[in-house]
């Protein structure tokens, strides 16, 4: 198995500065070293180019850096489009989860049905009009389902990305009003702590590989690291406390290994400003490498 490392150290798509910063401390943290000690083939294609330009600025709407998000998106949906033609497996570390519209904008292109599990303590799944901050890492899942602010929702030069029924969010937490709307209307999966809690991580992950593999072609895992608990993860911007151990992070990634689903994944919103001795960039390392089969034993 081929993997292709690509950086996207971007962090405006919210408020907090540090999070562009989120690829080196994952590199930092030993992450090509420890894919090659499983015997895979691992590219570092280094970073995406991040667009600073602060002109031509979209005085219509609330988001902000709405430009920059648009072009660096655009940059990275190409990388990752680029990269599955290759046949290789694109492993994208952010950067704030706006950097999603992008990663789904160059891989759903490759699937006619394309899944998503959205390991996260939010949905991101706010629109414009939904928004309580204008931060577009609160919205790429609505974007990838073709709704929001039209340019974000055309990256790619199509849309939707994908289909509410081939979503999977697992360690919901913190959804606004609108968020909670859009998941009724469109029937969307979510376990939230509480099914995490009451089922227990291996059942969760067994039910949402059944509920997914019988309707995609492929499966993206797109993960924030807010999605665990602040104790094992301090280093990012928006954190929530009650959330997904080490543990049980561990163990879902190893599932989601044995079942050969996935096809590509993401690790967003390391902040290593925020964090303590790059402990959740080291989180996020331990788990990537699960991910791709490291076994104790
Ligand atoms: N729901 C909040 C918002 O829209 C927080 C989003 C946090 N998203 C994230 N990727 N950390 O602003
Ligand atoms: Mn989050
Ligand atoms: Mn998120
Ligand atoms: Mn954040």
């Amino acid at each position: 198995k081929k993997i292709s490392i690509i950086g996207v150290p971007m962090d405006l798509g919210q408020n907090r500065r540090g999070v562009d910063m989120g690829p080196s401390a994952i590199r930092y943290a030993g992450l090509e070293k420890r894919l090659k000690s499983l015997d895979l083939e691992v590219i570092d294609t280094g970073d995406i180019e991040i667009s600073r330009d602060h002109g031509q600025i979209k005085k219509e709407t609330n988001l902000k850096n709405l430009n920059e998000v648009i072009v660096t998106n655009d940059n990275l949906n190409n990388k990752v489009s680029e990269v599955i033609s290759e046949g290789s497996f694109p492993l994208v570390l952010g950067g704030d989860h706006s950097i999603a519209i992008g990663t789904l904008a160059g891989a759903a292109k490759h699937y006619d049905n394309l899944g998503v599990i959205w390991y996260d303590a939010h949905g991101d799944l706010n629109t414009a009009d939904t928004s309580p901050s204008g931060n577009i890492h609160g919205m790429p899942l609505a974007v990838s389902l073709g709704l929001g602010h039209e340019d974000l929702v055309n990256i790619g030069g199509y849309a939707p990305k994908i289909k509410p029924e081939n979503i999977v969010i697992i360690g919901a937490r913190s959804l606004d009003k609108g968020e909670r709307e859009l998941i009724k209307e469109k029937g969307i999966k979510v376990y939230t702590m509480h099914e995490v809690d009451k089922l227990g991580m291996s059942t969760v992950i067994k039910e949402t590989l059944d509920y997914l593999s019988k309707k995609t072609e492929g499966v993206h895992l797109s993960l924030d690291l807010d999605g665990l608990d602040p104790e094992d993860c301090p280093g990012v911007g928006t954190p929530v406390m009650g959330g997904l151990s080490y543990r049980e992070s561990h163990l879902a990634m190893e599932m989601l290994s044995d079942s050969g689903l996935i096809t590509s994944a993401e690790f967003v919103e390391v902040n290593p400003i925020l964090d303590e001795k790059n402990k959740t960039a080291e989180a996020a390392v331990g788990l990537i490498a699960s991910l791709f089969g490291e076994k104790l034993l």
